[in-house]
């Protein structure tokens, strides 16, 4: 079976590529995906806050959401809760860069075009193959228009592609009036990949302390519709390379992904829930899919459900939505 897929141009075993997570904190870990089968790996983020907690331009955007300015530093942990500072983060891709023999993507999260664009530079000194720019953004003020939301991803990442000649990817939010536009316009901006989505994680409210208290809450394959869906109707659309990310836990997942058009499947979720060795069941799942419906490669499933490719294009859009609706019993 040839599992070999190109993403980003970097050219993959498979397209198993572990998201950015808790996985790879250590080395150690790292080791265990790469020894599973991954093909690549993202590093988890190192964040802007990390990188300039007190820098102007920043506060300025955290007022934005918040109301009130001064209590909205608040919200964001002390550097000291963060897992590693900035310069370790850069220590440790460069180990691992030094120890791994697969691809390693680091990962930058932020949404200003601040001064932590320069540790974009850093990364590719330590030898990070790419980097994906995490745009993880809540528009809350309702005197901020569409545009300028859009316009701030565009900046981000005309930023960091100035400063990096290795490729970038962005991964971004489904929540856009106009996605399609949005995607178009990163593709022509530059950007080397996209990956679909980020996973906005909603706060809970602790009914006992009366509080509002951050849980994560790991995903099942349902949440793999909304990002199959995109990447299905972006494939051949724009010329990035596109990642789904969201609820990929089998190698049925893997292919549907595939089959939409994503040059990589990436996982999180189930690798926290069942380890690393999970990455060795899928990619044995996979081959054997593979044999059994006598399919070569994955470059001959790929794209092959995109709306491009399917017999009913409408399935994506307004149709698929009264269809479903009148099919419930
Ligand atoms: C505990 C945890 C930590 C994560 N850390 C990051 C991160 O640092 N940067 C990032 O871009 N995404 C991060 N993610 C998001 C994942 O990479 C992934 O995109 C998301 O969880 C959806 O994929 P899944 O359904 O396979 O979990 C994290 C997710 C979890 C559950």
């Amino acid at each position: 079976m040839d599992l070999k897929t190109t993403y980003l141009g970097l050219k993959l075993k498979n397209p198993l590529v572990p998201s950015a997570s808790p996985l790879s904190r250590t080395l150690d870990s790292m080791k265990r995906l790469e020894d599973a089968g991954a093909a690549a790996i993202v590093m988890y983020s190192l964040f802007e806050e990390q990188i300039e907690h007190e820098a102007a331009e920043l506060e300025h955007y955290l007022a934005y959401g918040s109301r009130a300015h001064a209590e909205a530093l608040d919200y964001f942990p002390r550097p000291e809760e963060y897992n590693l500072g900035p310069e370790q983060y850069v220590e440790l891709l460069q180990k691992a860069k030094g120890s791994l023999g697969i691809p390693l993507i680091g990962s930058l999260n932020g949404i200003s075009t601040g001064g932590w664009i320069d540790y974009a530079k850093k990364l590719e000194q330590a030898g990070a193959d790419a980097i994906e720019l995490n745009i993880y953004y809540i528009p809350t003020d309702p005197a901020l228009a569409s545009q300028e939301v859009e316009e701030r991803y565009i900046n981000v990442l005309h930023a960091v592609k100035r400063a990096v000649r290795i490729p970038v990817a962005v991964k971004l939010s489904p929540y856009f009036s106009s996605l399609a536009n949005v995607a178009a316009r990163l593709d022509r901006a530059g950007a080397n990949g996209l990956v679909l989505f980020n996973r906005f994680y909603q706060p809970d409210f602790d009914l006992d302390a009366l509080e509002v208290v951050p849980n994560i809450v790991l995903s099942t394959s349902d949440a793999m519709r909304l990002p199959l869906r995109w990447v299905a109707i972006l494939h051949g659309v724009v010329k990035t390379s596109l990642a789904g990310t969201g609820g990929i836990h089998t190698a049925e997942d893997v292919i549907k992904m595939v089959m939409a058009g994503a040059d990589v499947a990436m996982m999180c979720s189930a690798l926290l829930k069942h380890g690393p060795r999970h990455l060795t069941t899928v990619l044995a799942d996979l081959n054997k899919w593979m044999v059994e419906h006598e399919y070569l490669s994955i470059e001959q499933m790929k794209g092959s459900m995109s709306q491009a490719s399917v017999a009913d294009p409408a399935a994506f859009e307004r149709a698929n939505y009264m269809k479903a609706l009148n099919r419930y019993k």
